[in-house]
Parts: C-alpha cells; structure tokens; sequence
C-alpha cells in the first residue's frame, strides 16, 4: 500500500468567510489530507503566514501534531494496532523486545535480525560503574521515579559517543543503550529503596527474567525465575510500549525536535509519564483501592468522582482517546486472572473490589454518557502487586516499557526530513503594552 505524501492532500476543506487581517472578510480553501486509518487532518501550515490565524487547541484535543506509521489508536472502536498489528496478538504471541525491533524498524525481524537485535541489547545492560554513585546522593524514601529522571538523564555525561543525533550510528547505539539501561536502572533504584545490594545483570537471562533477577535476586541465595511471573512481565511490558502522540512521547519529540540528546529527551519522557493523570494512574489506582478498603464503600467514591466540586477521579478510569474499553484493559483483566490463579490467589481481594468497582461504574449513567471505561493503568497495577511489585515502582516499570516506544517515536522524528523544532503559539489574554512605573510612584500611587 503506497502511503500518501504528506504534500498529496485528497480533498480540500472551504472555511466559512472570516474576517480578514485588513477587515471585510475571506474565504479560505485548506487541503485536507488522509492517512492510511483513522480521521483526515485539515493541513493548516498556511493559515498563520497567508491569513494571520492561528488556531486553538489547548490539551490538543482536535490536533494532530505529527505523521506518523508506528501506532494507530481508534478510540471509538478501542483498537490499537503496532505498524499494523493488534496490541492483543502482539501481547499474546510476541516478546518484548521484538516488539521493541517492530517499532522501530517497522517490521517484525528475522530470525537472525532477532538475535543481533536482543544481543546488542545484552551487551549494553551494564551501568558505567560510577553511576552508581548517584543512587547514594538519593535519600532512600526518595520516589523511584525521582531517582529515574535523574540517573537517565545524567546518562549523557557518561556516554559521550552516542550524543550526535546526526549520526545515525550514534543514534541506534544510544537507543540500545536506553532500552537495556532502563530495567537496570529501574532495579537498582529499588534495591536502593530497600537497603540491598543491587545486583548486576546477567547475559544469559532473557530481557524480562533479567529484569526479575535485577529486582528480587540476592547475593546470599540463587535466584529462580518464576516462568508465570515472566510471561505475565513480558506482556505487561508489551501492552505499555507504546500508544501513539500521548502526554510523555509528545514530550520526547518536543525535546528531540530541539536536537537535545537523546538521554536528555528520554529523561523529559520520564518525567511527564509521572503524572498521576498519565503513566502515574497505575500507582494511584493501588492506592485508590487501599482507601476504598472495601465493596461497600465504592458508592461513596463513585459519588465523589462525579462530584464536580471534588477533586477526586476514579482513577484508572477514562481516556483523551478511548471512548470505548481500552484494548490493554481487557488483556490487562485475562492476565490479571491467570497470573493469580497461578500464584495461588485467584481470591485476590484488590481484584475482587477493582472487578466490582469497575462494574458498578460501567452501569453508573455518569460513566455510560462521558464514555469513561477502565484503562491500561486499571489492572495492571493489581499484577504488579501479585508478582511482588511495590506501588511506587509501578510507574518506573511503566517508563521501562515505554522507552522502546519513546525511542521509536523520537527516531522516526529525528529521521522526518520536514521536522522543525516545536514551538506552539497562544492566545495571548494579557495587558496591552503599558509604560513602566517607578517603585516610588507605584508606592505613593
Ligand atoms: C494513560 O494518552 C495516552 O495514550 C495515555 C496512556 C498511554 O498509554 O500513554 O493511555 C496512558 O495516561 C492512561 C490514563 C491514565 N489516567 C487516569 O486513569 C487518571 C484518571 N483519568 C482522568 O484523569 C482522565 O480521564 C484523563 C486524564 C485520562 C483524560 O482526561 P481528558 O481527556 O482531558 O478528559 P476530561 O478530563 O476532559 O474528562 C471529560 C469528562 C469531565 O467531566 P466534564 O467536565 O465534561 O463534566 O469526564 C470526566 C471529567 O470530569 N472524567 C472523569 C474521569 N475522567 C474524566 N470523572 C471521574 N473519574 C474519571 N477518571
């Protein structure tokens, strides 16, 4: 299938008169342009510099900030395709890091690309050994997330051969880099929460068993993995690897679009994933249902949420995109069962009041008209917890999968031969110009 160019528009859209700059008023004719799935886009480049327009989009709601061919997301029908294929064959039949190869690269590998691919990302697993030094600068209560903007961000000061984003060497060795620093980074910041000793990765273990090993081996005692808990990791890490221009992957292209490197940008991703109305939910719903304790007190809550003068949100619940359920909810729930029952807690009592919270919401008139529906951060944080998982890492696991897709998207950016760097306009509310007034007159005024 040829893909339209971006210069190719299909129609064209005609915009009622409007005033002009110099008064009467004007018609204009923008192209519209269609992309291989989802809805056409109004191609508005010319609107300032031809007509003075700018358009208003705050949270960007109705705009399109990029082309892109990695993720399609439709919301309507909760579909969510990786360079065309379905998040729940993906989650079901790939790994982790083939998924990591396909959107990058645009296509599943082969045999022999798998095997270069994941073995590139074995060799870079290690920490420059005086990173280590910045986890003692942390206090141990520090959040982990805190430690992970840090520690990947100062990634810059230690691997100056892969910082020339020009380089497309440099760049797919920095990207490696990222990919098999994150779950090393991620457990350390764990082990360090916990006063124990962080343990090195080995080269033998896959990406996944490598990161359990990381998180919960000791010196003391070997270390088997738990094949359920690995499995039940490898699909988490799947369904978190990416999810087209959200919150922290427009953030890594406005980064990158300034041509600051790609450590720098991956650290600014981080940062905005930590929001509690962004990749921070999955910690929040935890915590949401600790406080509801129990099945009779979810009306109250669910009272609270759709209180207009409380702050508080089901959290887990909603989606700028998906008005429908969330594709990685519904595997998120499977796995959630699975993953249980083979741990021996099928009765999970986190479980048993997410599923009945998340019925009594489903049936509430509120939920059903604003089109609120569980999302990826709903179950997942209920398999964290199984599989041994403290709340305040459920995000950090959430950055280390959505690297691969925070590297894919900036990649594809770097690599556009139309990008520019970022930079938004406004409406501008404030004073007219004014004369500046002297502390003295201002005092006496
Ligand atoms: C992720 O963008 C992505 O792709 C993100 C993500 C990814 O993979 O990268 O999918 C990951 O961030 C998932 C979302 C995790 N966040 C939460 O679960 C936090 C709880 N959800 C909400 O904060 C909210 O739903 C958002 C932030 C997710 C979406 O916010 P929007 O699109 O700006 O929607 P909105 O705030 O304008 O809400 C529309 C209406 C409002 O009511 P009205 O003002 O129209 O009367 O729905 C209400 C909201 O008050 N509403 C909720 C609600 N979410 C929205 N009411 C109660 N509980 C909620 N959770």
């Amino acid at each position: 299938m040829s893909y339209r160019s971006l210069n190719d528009p299909t129609d064209t859209a005609h915009l009622e008169a409007m005033p002009g700059r110099s008064g009467g008023v004007q018609e204009l004719t923008l192209p519209v342009i269609q992309g291989t799935l989802g809805p056409s886009v109004l191609d508005i480049r010319s609107l300032y510099p031809e007509k003075g327009y700018l358009t208003y989009d705050p949270g960007y709601t109705s705009t399109a900030s990029c082309a892109s061919k990695i993720t399609f997301v439709d919301g309507e029908k909760g579909i969510l395709l990786h360079r065309g294929y379905p998040i729940a064959e993906l989650a079901e039949k790939s790994t982790f890091l083939e998924v990591a190869y396909l959107l990058m690269e645009g296509e599943l590998p082969s045999a022999k690309e798998y095997e270069d691919f994941s073995g590139s990302i074995t060799i870079h697993n290690m920490l420059h050994e005086q990173l280590r030094n910045f986890y003692s600068g942390f206090r141990r209560d520090a959040h982990p997330m805190a430690i992970m903007v840090g520690v990947v961000g100062a990634l810059s000061a230690f691997y100056h051969d892969s910082l020339d984003i020009r380089d497309p060497q440099q760049r797919m060795i920095a990207s490696h880099r990222l990919i098999a620093k994150m779950p090393t980074i991620a457990s350390m910041a764990y082990k360090y929460a916990i006063g124990q000793p962080f343990v090195y990765p080995r080269n033998d273990l896959k990406y996944e068993e490598n990161f359990l090993y990381m998180m919960f081996g000791i010196p003391t005692t070997s270390y088997q993995v738990n094949p359920v808990v690995a499995k039940a990791l490898n699909k988490i890490l799947i369904l978190h690897a990416d999810h087209e221009q959200n919150a922290s992957t427009s953030t890594v292209r406005l980064a990158g679009s300034t041509g600051a490197n790609p450590f720098a940008c991956i650290a600014a991703g981080i940062a905005c994933l930590w929001g509690p109305a962004h990749g921070g939910a999955n910690e929040a719903v935890l915590n949401m249902l600790r406080e509801i304790g129990h099945k009779d007190r979810i009306p109250e809550f669910i009272k609270k949420a759709k209180d207009k003068n409380d702050p508080f949100r089901l959290m887990g619940f909603g989606h700028r995109v998906y008005k429908n359920y969330d594709p990685r909810a519904t595997v998120l729930r499977a796995a959630c069962h699975e993953v249980l029952a083979e741990l021996g807690r099928k009765d999970d009592p986190l479980l048993d009041l997410a599923q009945a919270l998340e019925k009594i919401a489903l049936e509430d008139p509120y939920f059903i008209e604003k089109k609120l529906y569980p999302n990826v951060d709903f179950y997942s944080g209920i398999i964290f917890q199984a599989i041994g998982i403290p709340p305040a890492m459920f995000t950090v696991l959430f950055a280390v999968a959505r690297t691969v897709g925070w590297i894919a998207q900036w990649m594809e950016m770097i690599e556009d031969p139309s990008q520019r760097i970022g930079r938004p306009r406004q409406l501008y509310t404030g004073h007219p110009m004014r004369p500046y007034v002297s502390l003295k007159e201002r005092t006496t005024a």
